[in-house]
């Protein structure tokens, strides 16, 4: 983390878990936490979409702004179980998860629409928290860095330097996601590195350090300081640990302290 030129950010992804009937209880047992530790820490919860109602206005009046998991390309029309950016804005999204790699790997998310996607939040005034991340297999095979450079640059592919702070990169490590298996501090260190300096190149030394760049993949309450405290790892994007706000409340008071 760098405090002086960027937010700290923890993101909950949900996933395809909780009720619309117990997002109220969760966010009352996040907030004290909320409120004790919002000024220093950025608070984002990401449920599925059929709770982001209710997710909105339980959280209503707090430090924590909601985001979606998933968004269309397209603004509005004849697209059948589609939502878009302007739906969710209209509903006090702040926030959402582009090319997260369930969605690159399931639903056939590619290159191409993660972009379209980036484009459709930013028109709509919402902030992408934009997944990147190699395979096992690419990484055995040595190919990381030339596999977070196409996703990096073709997601930013046309965004305008004026728009680009608003997007949120999020480091995400293919083969960490639910393994338990985080990537050490070091190994997530130096692709939050690489891709802060792809954005340099992309923008400029000061939008790049302007941008929050996060880790994602098993993190967890132990793992978080020491993925915090290197210098480009500006927060996290949680996964099976934030389904406790008990244990997300924790991760939340670590992120506030400095690390560096
Ligand atoms: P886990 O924290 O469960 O590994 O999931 C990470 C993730 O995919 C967040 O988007």
């Amino acid at each position: 983390m760098n405090r002086k030129y960027r937010n700290t950010i923890i993101a909950a992804n949900l996933k395809m878990n909780m009720l619309p009937s117990n997002i109220k209880a969760y966010a009352e047992a996040l907030k004290p936490a909320a409120s004790a530790y919002g000024k220093r820490c950025g608070i984002v919860v990401c449920p599925s979409f059929v709770l982001v109602p209710q997710a909105v206005k339980a959280f209503r009046d707090s430090r924590v702004s909601v985001g979606a998991q998933n968004v269309s390309q397209f603004e509005s029309g004849a697209y059948t179980g589609e939502v878009s950016a302007p739906q969710l804005a209209d509903l006090g999204v702040r926030y959402v998860i582009i090319g997260h790699s369930e969605r690159r790997e399931m639903f056939g998310e590619t290159d191409e629409t993660v972009n379209q996607k980036v484009h459709a939040a930013l028109a709509a005034n919402l902030r992408p928290i934009v997944c990147v991340g190699e395979t096992l297999a690419q990484r055995e095979m040595g190919i990381t860095s030339e596999v977070i450079t196409l996703q990096v640059k073709s997601a930013l592919a046309g965004v305008p330097a004026t728009k680009v702070r608003r997007v949120v990169i999020a480091y995400e490590p293919v083969w960490a996601i639910g393994t338990g298996l985080a990537a050490t501090d070091t190994e997530a260190a130096a692709v939050c590195r690489e891709i802060r300096t792809l954005v340099r190149g992309l923008y400029g030394a000061r939008i790049a350090r302007a941008v929050s760049i996060l880790y994602g993949g098993s993190m967890n309450e132990q793992n978080t300081r020491g993925l915090l405290a290197q210098p480009d790892i500006d927060g996290g994007l949680i996964g099976s640990a934030s389904l406790s706000p008990e244990t997300l409340s924790a991760i939340i008071e670590i992120a506030s302290h400095d690390y560096v």
